[in-house]
């Protein structure tokens, strides 16, 4: 069976989309189901292209036993045509890939924070060291939210 492919974005790909990505990956192996998914994260902008995480993002994906190796990167054209979802963090993420899309885009976007009606989760990068766990925590959740619907495709 193909997997599903599942990529989290938001602005730099160094605090939200990949501590989506670690608790992602993480529940997969939890579930004994890695080879049923991909998961993979990217930004809209370029600032950070090739960075590692933000060091307290790094903290906290090894607290959680969440912890892989990753380096920034821009969202690409192909991407929509290749994924299966795209998950944006907030709504300027959804207007910006909105706009980025190719005509062929084949993914599904939406708002991470569906599941709970939409709003945005908290960006760590602006804020104090605990919003960083606090982000983890909210994104988590959401995950478990999530899976049903990705194992449906
Ligand atoms: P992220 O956080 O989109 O969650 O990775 C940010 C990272 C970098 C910037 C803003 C947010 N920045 O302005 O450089």
């Amino acid at each position: 069976m193909r997997p599903t492919r599942v990529l989290f974005v938001c602005l730099g790909n160094i605090c939200r989309s990949p501590l989506a990505e670690g608790a992602a990956r993480k529940r997969a192996r939890e579930r004994g189901e890695e080879d049923r998914f991909v998961f993979d994260s990217a930004a809209t902008a370029s600032y950070h292209e090739g960075e590692r995480f933000d060091p307290r993002v790094g903290e906290v994906l090894k607290k959680h036993d969440a912890y892989f190796e990753h380096r920034a990167r821009r969202i690409r054209p192909d991407d929509f045509r290749t994924f299966d979802w795209i998950l944006a963090m907030d709504e300027e993420n959804l207007r910006d890939l909105e706009r980025l899309a190719p005509a062929d885009a084949r993914a599904r976007i939406a708002l991470v924070t569906e599941p709970w009606g939409g709003g945005r989760i908290t960006d760590p990068y602006y804020a104090d060291d605990w919003a960083c766990e606090q982000t983890y925590l909210e994104l988590a959740d959401l995950i478990e939210h999530w899976w049903p619907r990705w194992q449906e495709d």
